[in-house]
């Protein structure tokens, strides 16, 4: 079973506090800790971890922190021949504040993602052809996240799209998903409307749904997720945590999880009750990394 994987790497610094600071002011912190990040990568990790063969796509700086993505991938087996590196550039990073209950808060730069093409994309097209499942997230520019979606339907591999962060897609690339897995936010934003505005879930998705075309996968955070398939609505139930630390890789375990289990032909409901798993696991565990689970702590859970 593989998964092909277009998005972002970055390095995740991460700053834990009691609470954030507001405008001008500046706050003491209670930890620090610094360590491979970006969407895109952790997808791959955590669908390599669930054991699919698992290829990237991704531009990194020629700095030392794309030197420890190369090291992380190399470890993790995933491959990544075909990752950029851009001599002139630095490699992504990401400002991540958590707060006590474990919520976060991201602010990406994202550096060497900025030059990442359609071409290269399509220099990728044979690790998308070999795989079941393309999962492509928002890091990077838009033009290269439709040309991995165009891809993707060009050579008949189901298109995964985990809109983060969102922007409004145009519209040539709503056709290309089969599945996408917004949070409320993301959604609404998808939508043009306002992330603020009071929507129910149930019309979010159905909405979305009709604009896609495709399978939505609604994430509800602790509350589980809402997946609308063919028009029929169905809650899939949150997965049991005892305390949650850091939600930080939560969204990409889940996202890589649901590749996998979709890649290995699971109905979409059971795919993302896996996922559910994947992403409960994740929360429980400080950092992104150490918490991507493997097949084995999932399954003896
Ligand atoms: O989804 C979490 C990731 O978003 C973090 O690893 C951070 O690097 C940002 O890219």
């Amino acid at each position: 079973m593989k998964v092909a994987v277009v998005g972002s790497y970055g390095a995740g610094l991460t700053v834990k506090s009691a609470r954030q600071p507001v405008a001008g002011e500046t706050l003491l912190g209670t930890g620090f800790s610094q360590g491979p990040g970006g969407k895109g990568s952790n997808q791959a990790v955590a669908a390599a971890r669930l054991g699919a063969e698992t290829s990237f796509l991704t531009a990194v700086g020629a700095d030392a922190f794309g030197q420890d993505a190369l090291a992380l991938w190399q470890s993790e087996g995933v491959d990544a021949s075909k990752v950029v590196v851009a001599a002139d550039a630095q490699t992504m990073v990401a400002l991540i504040m958590v707060e006590p209950s474990g919520e976060n808060r991201i602010i990406v730069v994202p550096g060497a993602l900025n030059l990442l093409t359609p071409a290269d994309v399509r220099g990728f097209r044979a690790e998308i052809a070999a795989a079941d499942v393309v999962v492509v997230s928002m890091e990077i520019p838009l033009p290269p996240v439709v040309e991995a979606l165009r891809v993707g339907r060009e050579v008949g591999t189901t298109t995964l799209l985990n809109p983060a962060p969102a922007a409004e897609l145009p519209d040539q690339a709503w056709p290309l998903i089969d599945i996408v897995t917004p949070n409320r936010t993301e959604a609404a934003i998808l939508l043009g409307k306002d992330p603020d505005a009071a929507i129910d879930s149930e019309q979010l998705a159905a909405e979305l749904a009709r604009r896609s075309g495709g399978a939505v996968l609604l994430t509800l955070g602790g509350q589980g997720a809402l997946l609308c398939e063919g028009g029929v609505l169905t809650p899939i139930p949150a997965a049991p945590v005892e305390k949650v630390v850091d939600t930080t890789g939560a969204g990409d375990a889940f996202t890589g999880a649901l590749a996998v289990a979709v890649a290995e032909g699971m109905p979409l409901a059971a795919a993302a009750a896996f996922a559910a798993k994947a992403g409960a696991h994740a929360v429980t565990i400080d950092e992104v990394i150490p918490a991507l689970p493997t097949r084995a702590q999932l399954e003896g859970n």
